[in-house]
């Protein structure tokens, strides 16, 4: 079953339940968590080697708490949808800011970052934090995708009552069976992502009335394109 198969009123119920659960869930996870530390802590007073190795197995379990703990939040981040508060933004504002956190990061990791911005894009009607957080998804997954450097491309362009955004990397790139489900939730390739960065971004963008689309070459890089549509007010 595809999340089409829905409307939006059940898809808000599913989402409010499974929220709920997973709070539930979180609460005594908690409590597992706080009796394993101290559990911990009596084992490692003592001195025997069994002791020792009863210990080791607690850190194990809860590193595993520790992980289900996280896999839970970032589960609740994704389900949460808050209210979004539309103004009028201007689109290379956004990214640039985008690009000055991601800054030090790239330049660590030798990305050369490239800006090519039209300064004449009109505004856009848009949540700027919302849209903020997609941009930044897209760009740390180009980061990601580029571990021994390259280049980050962002490029900004109007046509006709749309404003587009190209973030191009050149990076590992996407084998071509892989890009069909790069936007589905949990699908994810890296050792400890989470897969819900692309997911969330998608829904931020549709949710201010944009799309975003991928071409990717395996071993060449990515490009994504998001458009979004001007203010009708067409102030700039
Ligand atoms: N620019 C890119 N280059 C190569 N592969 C990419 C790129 N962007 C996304 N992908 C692929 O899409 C998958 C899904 O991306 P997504 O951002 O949803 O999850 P993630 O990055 O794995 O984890 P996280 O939830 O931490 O973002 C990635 O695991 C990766 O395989
Ligand atoms: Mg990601």
């Amino acid at each position: 079953m595809s999340k089409n198969d829905f409307d939006s009123g059940e898809l808000n119920y599913l989402n409010t339940l499974a929220a709920g659960l997973v709070h539930e869930i979180k609460n005594p996870l908690n409590s597992i968590s706080i009796n394993l530390q101290l559990l911990n802590e009596d084992l490692q007073d003592r001195n025997s080697a069994k002791d020792a190795k009863m210990s080791s197995r607690v850190q194990l379990l809860q590193k595993e708490v520790c992980r289900l703990d996280s896999i839970l939040s970032d589960f609740l981040r994704f389900a949460k949808r808050p209210v979004l508060h539309f103004e009028e933004c201007d689109i290379n504002g956004i990214i640039e800011s985008v690009l000055d956190f991601i800054g030090p990061e790239a330049m660590q990791n030798s990305i050369r970052v490239l800006k090519s911005f039209d300064t004449k894009l009109s505004k856009c009607n848009l949540d700027s934090s919302a849209i903020k957080q997609a941009l930044l998804n897209v760009i740390l997954n180009a980061q990601q995708a580029m571990p021994n450097g390259g280049e980050l491309i962002v490029r900004t362009y109007q046509n006709g009552e749309n404003v587009f955004i190209d973030i191009t990397d050149t990076g590992v790139g996407i084998q071509k069976d892989k890009i069909d489900k790069i936007f589905q939730v949990y699908f994810s390739t890296k050792k400890t992502g989470t897969g819900l960065g692309l997911p969330t971004a998608k829904r931020i963008i549709e949710e201010n009335k944009g799309t975003i689309d991928i071409r990717s070459e395996d071993g060449k890089g990515s490009s994504f394109l998001i458009k979004l549509p001007v203010s009708k007010s067409k102030e700039k």
